[in-house]
């Protein structure tokens, strides 16, 4: 993961799924992004695949009526003029053969050059995907004679352990291990991946990143908006496979692995998932305790929704890394839609300080907090005791802080920093097969528990931190959630 200083060589992005809004809202502005900051030649082809009939032409026009407000920026409403001429569509269907051999006659006629890497983006329904890659297989669009070929895969990776498996094993029958490039959006982020400068570039905090020195661990991921359109796709998925085994699980492993030897795709892949080995399988004893679930109110109305559906919105988990660094620190998990504000923040909790000499020997209310917001402002917090000025020795919460926006006006949005990184071939920030399996064989006990109704189904009003149950089941840990919206 070095700072990407030389372009990457001449490529194609050829994106299946390309009606999909994810192209509209997140892939064509983050390619346009990156030609406008020069990090990829303006020669950098796009080809959109999907089955609706329309020209490159028309196909244009839908994106910049979508991408209307990105354009009112004038730098990218004129780098969006000099793209087009590299942006083309294709009619076609990633699950017919004969469409993709055209398909890859039409890019081949394309290249002025003879070698030129290509870059596939299966952004279509997750159900397609084995079948897709087995197509690319069988179409020879696999083969790296002509440049390199790479395929990145969006979320969701499986709906379980077993289809995780069986997708990865149909992958690796035509691709190779380090052509692909599975998509987890939260490592895109400028702040996650300050979390490893923050742990490794910093000596200060290492000796207390353990056991010794921090009580537990809290992982949010609050979201204040609704199910809203995807109420369908979410209705079958639920939190836990929404959030938890990808993005909160990632947060997981970046807090809690070592340091790997040196800054490279495998190694820190390798150290990630120790993390996962370590994870405390949780059995079917713990599996009523060891979180809770809920749903707000005005679900089963959504679109999409089972008028009876079962399915979580919010749910909460406390896992333990039994290893040396962690062992008995429990790291806290939740997330939620319909929550009281839209915030992603890690906190750290340190012990209380042994003996206090100040308040009159009372118990200082609350131990030390690091608080890293990724999202929606990015920066860190630091909570610390301060005398009162003036009284006695009373003391008071105080914070130091740093945030990403007072020192840099550019913060790149994920996709336009993976998919510069999948271009150069960089898989540090994508997760590999293992640690995908891994985390699926971690969730799916609570996911299958969970849904034979061993946890009740807390119902709660859209706006607040879940269902209250929640604070109480924490509570009986005398610990609390820093129910706070950003602090930043
Ligand atoms: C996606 C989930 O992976 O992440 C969505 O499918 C969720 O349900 C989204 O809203 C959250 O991403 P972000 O970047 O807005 O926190």
């Amino acid at each position: 993961m070095n700072t990407k200083t030389r372009l990457p060589p001449e490529a194609e992005i050829i994106i299946f799924g390309a009606s999909g809004d994810l192209t509209s809202r997140k892939l064509i502005p983050a390619i346009l992004r990156l030609y406008e900051r020069g990090a990829i030649s303006e020669k950098t082809k796009v080809v959109g695949v999907a089955r609706t009939a329309q020209s490159s032409e028309s196909w244009r026009g839908e994106l910049s009526r979508a991408m209307a407000d990105t354009l009112k920026n004038p730098t990218t409403a004129a780098t969006w003029q000099r793209a087009q001429n590299n942006i083309h569509y294709f009619v076609g269907d990633i699950t017919d053969r004969n469409s993709l051999s055209k398909l890859d006659a039409e890019l081949n006629a394309m290249n002025a050059i003879d070698r030129v890497n290509r870059v596939y983006y299966l952004s279509t329904s997750p159900t397609i995907y084995e079948a897709a890659v087995s197509n690319l297989g069988l179409c020879g669009m696999a083969d790296e004679v002509r440049g390199q070929r790479r395929v990145i895969v969006e979320k969701p990776f499986g709906t379980d352990l077993e289809t995780a498996h069986r997708l990865n094993r149909a992958i690796h029958q035509v691709f190779q291990e380090k052509q692909v490039f599975r998509i987890d959006h939260y490592l895109g982020k400028e702040t996650v991946q300050n979390l490893f400068v923050l742990r490794f570039g910093n000596a200060i905090f290492e000796p207390l990143w353990n056991r010794h020195y921090i009580d537990y661990v809290e992982i949010t991921v609050a979201e204040e908006g609704l199910v809203g359109r995807r109420g369908g796709y979410y209705d079958s998925a639920g939190v836990l496979r929404d959030m938890f085994q990808n993005h909160l699980l990632q947060l997981l492993m970046i807090v809690a692995m070592e340091s790997p030897a040196r800054f490279d795709a495998e190694l820190i892949r390798d150290e990630k998932v120790k993390v996962l080995q370590a994870v405390r399988p949780i059995r079917e004893a713990d599996l009523a305790d060891c979180g809770m679930r809920g749903q707000y109110d005005g679900y089963r109305s959504e679109p999409g929704v089972a008028a009876d559906s079962q399915t979580e919105t919010f749910a909460a988990l406390r896992l333990f890394v039994d290893n040396w660094r962690w062992k008995g620190v429990p790291f806290y998990l939740r997330s939620g839609k319909g929550m009281s504000c839209r915030t992603t923040q890690i906190v750290i909790r340190f012990r209380e300080a042994p003996h206090l000499l100040f308040n009159g020997g009372e118990q200082c209310p609350e131990g030390n907090k690091l608080v890293i917001q990724i999202q929606p402002a990015e920066g860190i917090q630091l909570h610390f005791q301060a005398k009162v000025p003036n009284e006695n020795m009373a003391m008071r919460n105080a914070e130091l802080e740093f945030r990403f926006d007072r020192k840099s006006s550019v913060m790149p949005e994920a996709y336009e920093r993976l998919l510069l990184d999948a271009l150069h071939g960089d898989a540090s920030l994508f997760t590999r097969s293992d640690e995908v399996e891994l985390a699926w064989q971690i969730m799916d006990p609570i996911i299958k528990g969970w849904s034979n109704g061993i946890s009740p189904l807390y119902q709660y009003e859209p706006g607040y931190w879940g269902p209250k149950e929640c604070g109480d089941w924490i509570a009986r840990d005398n610990r609390s959630w820093f129910d706070t919206c950003p602090v930043l």
